[in-house]
């Protein structure tokens, strides 16, 4: 694999960013050997050496804990693959903090409720889901498995919950709407030219996306040094499917990021679909008030999984003070290191309406296409309905700030 015209264009921007480690490097290194290279010194371990081809794994996986699927991804990607779904950005510290910030709480269990069988059924923008854990939006399935996204959208479903597609995906937003029949919504990267950004929301509406995501901190790209450190070696297709069609639209120009992104994009998405907008990737609660102002029906607290700006706190950082400016006028999603019915719980108590995962869902793709992301889904929904039987909280709307305090070494 090398690199093309295409990737240096849409370097610096969303798409471009996978490709950006390779071609923005590459114009100050020697030149990229196209076959596996030695690692440089301080590559993680996996991404040397050996290489795997794409996986076509289409079976259940048997799961433990969701922590034991990143090492077992890591067997069998190819080392491209692994290191961008692993990686985060910079010294990966907002990365690691996502996690560690969960266990700054501790649930607080109300024994003796007199509560049977917990009902973890709740309602996301007038879908009825089977837990309040969504597959979140994200790039290039391809990278994972074979299958890519039409896969990852029925192991969604087959899980009863709500899959949401990244613009940047492998298929086109057509062909992942037409591989199941559960509820999807779309997300944007908000194009430089305005109308493949029309374009795009009209599709993603004439598709049956039910609620358009717009995300909003990747107007440039972050420093993935994973990635970078393994400049070289073969990478699987990162081209996106969704391409523009109208007439006089430059395709490779049309896809680059709106640098100077602002509430009249988000807006716009509003305007030209009448969906909900829910944007995303905001961790402020200014950012959260202003959502709110300009309408957008819900918000979505996370730093990107780590993965754009480094040093940003995280979610259950920031979610108590969002919570509260929220006061309960929209939905609240949350993203960043949820690993655990455990986490899950913590940050309904602390006043999320629903959890997105993204890197174990691409695990699952990656171990066993559509059943392995439905495998994923399902462990994480008995977890949490244990957790739920234990604390004694009966239902979704149950689980409330009773439920958690601060841990007390914080
Ligand atoms: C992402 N994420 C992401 N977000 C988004 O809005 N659009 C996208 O295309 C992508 N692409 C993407 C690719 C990969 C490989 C990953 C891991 C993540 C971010 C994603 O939606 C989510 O915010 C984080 O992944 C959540 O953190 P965890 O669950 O991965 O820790
Ligand atoms: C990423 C972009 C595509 O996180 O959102 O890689």
């Amino acid at each position: 694999m090398s690199f093309n015209r295409r990737d240096l264009v849409l370097s610096g921007t969303g798409i471009g960013m996978i490709a950006a480690t390779g071609p923005v490097m590459a114009q100050n290194a020697p030149a990229a050997s196209p076959m596996p290279q030695a690692a440089p010194p301080g590559v993680p371990r996996g991404a040397s050496g050996t290489d795997h081809p794409v996986p076509t794994a289409e079976r259940r996986v048997n799961i433990v804990t969701l922590r034991d699927l990143e090492a077992e991804a890591e067997k069998v990607l190819p080392a491209y693959s692994f290191a961008y779904a692993a990686g985060g950005a910079g010294d990966e510290w907002t990365m690691r903090e996502n996690e560690a910030a969960i266990d700054r709480w501790v649930i607080e269990p109300n024994f003796l409720s007199g509560h049977a069988s917990p009902d973890l059924t709740t309602i996301l923008f007038g879908s009825k889901i089977g837990l309040p854990v969504i597959t979140a939006p994200v790039a290039l399935h391809a990278l994972f498995n074979t299958a890519a996204e039409a896969a990852t959208v029925k192991g969604t479903d087959a899980a009863g919950s709500i899959y949401v597609s990244s613009s940047e995906s492998s298929l086109t937003l057509e062909d992942v709407a037409a591989a199941s029949q559960g509820p999807k919504w779309f997300q944007i990267y908000f194009p430089s030219d305005r109308g493949y950004a029309r374009e795009l929301l009209q599709r993603a509406k004439a598709a049956g996306y039910k609620l358009i995501v717009i995300t909003v901190d990747v107007t440039v790209t972050s420093n993935r040094e994973r990635v970078m450190r393994i400049l070289g070696q073969p990478t699987p297709d990162f081209h996106s499917g969704n391409k523009p069609t109208a007439p006089g639209i430059d395709p490779l120009m049309a896809a680059v990021h709106k640098r100077d992104l602002s509430w009249d994009d988000v807006a716009f998405c509003g305007t030209e679909t009448g969906l909900p907008v829910v944007v995303k990737s905001i961790i402020s609660v200014p950012n959260v008030v202003q959502a709110i102002e300009h309408g957008c029906a819900g918000v979505w607290i996370s730093n990107h999984g780590g993965r754009q700006l480094d040093n940003t706190a995280a979610p259950m950082t920031a979610l108590p003070r969002i919570a509260d400016a929220v006061n309960g006028r929209v939905p609240i999603i949350v993203d960043g290191g949820f690993r655990r019915g455990q986490d899950v719980f913590r940050a309904l108590a602390l006043g999320a309406d629903a959890v997105a995962l993204g890197r174990p869902i691409m695990y699952g793709l990656s171990l066993g296409g559509a059943a392995g992301v439905q495998s994923v889904l399902q462990h994480m929904k008995a977890e949490l309905q244990m957790v739920m039987q234990l604390a004694g909280a009966k239902s979704i709307k149950d689980i409330n700030r009773q439920f958690v305090a601060p841990h007390p070494l914080a």
